[in-house]
């Protein structure tokens, strides 16, 4: 089946086309327009510069799309989109878009769970995956663990309370003067940390020690704000001490440190709760996904674990675990398989929550 797919839940203007079947998982193109350097200006997302930008590069974006594949628009099949969560504002011009897409060229709309296509990025790494399994999803608005029995069914088992862990990621790059999104850089900085401790070079008093974000219970939720107010306060006393002012920047090796010891955490923190979730379920095939599953540290962190209890991790491709159209479309197909429809008052929802309270899908 050809799905073109398109996505703008926040700053990522993106669109591909999906060429899948129970057989075949091919992406024929997948053009992503980011908008963080603008927003890099303002130290974060700015919504309504957002739905703007998005506005602007929808189009383009989707006549590239269709270009880069060798199709052309009548040989597609259905239009998948994101409709939920995200910025409201930014959802509304993807799912506006798609809708006239899809009644003009006479085929299905399926609107599709940003968080479940994220963790559709694993069908592409793992061309044999199929349900059930597991899936935790890192990203700039969630960390959440989910059982998935079948590919358009997602039960919640664990979240986090408050913060998700890319945001803390960006909150603690964006106080030591990195340019946002900050997670990236961490994930440099921390290796240039973990490799000074290994060689001896930073004292064990010089070691920094953070609060996990593990919750101390039998559950299988984490708590990322704690964390990230002490990295924050850390970065802060520091230059205090060191009589600097608010914007000067710390020295590189005191960065690596702090970034080393705050990842430690993230990722000791995040095993805790996956070993319990793990021994409990007995599932025995795991999906890492969203754009901090792109850390390295995290991706070896949950490589070690799984290889412990003898579970199957798949793992996306780096370019996939960022926002992006393709792993839209690989939901989408599912969901259409599964009976999901959208229709001309399909609306956008900020929360899944709100979604499901307003029914906001139809079932064939
Ligand atoms: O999934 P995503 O592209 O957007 C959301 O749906 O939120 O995730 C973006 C988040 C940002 O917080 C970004 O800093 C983080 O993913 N990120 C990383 C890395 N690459 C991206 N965080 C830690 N390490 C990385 N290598
Ligand atoms: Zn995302």
């Amino acid at each position: 089946m050809l799905i073109l797919a398109i996505e703008s839940s926040c700053d990522e203007t993106a669109a591909a086309v999906v060429r899948i079947s129970e057989n075949e998982r091919t992406i024929l193109s997948n053009v992503v327009a980011s908008q963080v350097e603008t927003h890099a200006l303002y130290g974060g997302v700015v919504p309504e510069i957002a739905s703007r930008a998005h506005i602007e590069a929808i189009s383009p974006c989707v006549e590239k799309a269709v270009s880069d594949a060798g199709v052309t628009l009548s040989d597609i099949e259905a239009v998948g989109v994101t409709y939920s969560p995200g910025l409201i504002g930014c959802l509304l011009v993807g799912v506006n878009f798609a809708k006239s897409l899809a009644f003009s060229l006479g085929v299905p709309l399926v609107p599709v769970d940003h968080i479940r296509s994220h963790t559709a990025a694993a069908y592409f790494a793992e061309p044999q995956l199929k349900a059930p399994f597991l899936s935790l999803v890192v990203s700039g608005g969630h960390t959440s663990l989910y059982s998935v029995p079948t590919p358009a069914v997602y039960e919640e088992i664990g979240s986090t309370r408050d913060d998700a862990a890319g945001e803390a990621f960006d909150k603690v790059g964006r106080v030591m003067g990195l340019t946002y999104p900050g997670g990236a850089a961490m994930d440099a900085l921390a290796r240039e940390g973990f490799e000074a401790r290994k060689a001896g070079k930073i004292e064990k008093s010089e070691q920094i020690r953070f609060p996990s974000p593990a919750i101390n219970d039998d559950t299988f939720d984490y708590s990322f704000s704690g964390l990230k107010t002490a990295a924050v306060n850390h970065i802060h006393n520091l230059r205090q001490k060191k009589g600097l002012d608010k914007k000067d920047m710390l020295e590189r090796w005191e960065m690596a440190e702090i970034a080393c010891a705050f990842t430690e955490s993230v990722v000791d923190g995040i095993c805790k709760k996956l070993a319990l979730a793990l021994d409990n379920t007995e599932c025995k095939t795991l999906v890492l996904a969203g754009g901090v599953a792109a850390n390295s540290h995290l991706r070896e962190g949950i490589q070690r674990l799984c290889s412990k209890k003898g579970v199957k991790l798949c793992l996306p491709a780096l370019s996939l675990c960022g926002d992006n159209g393709a792993i839209v479309g690989a939901q989408a197909y599912y969901e259409y398989m599964d009976g999901v429809r959208g229709d001309t008052d399909l609306n956008a929802y900020a929360s899944g929550e709100g979604a499901m309270a307003a029914k906001a899908i139809r079932r064939i």
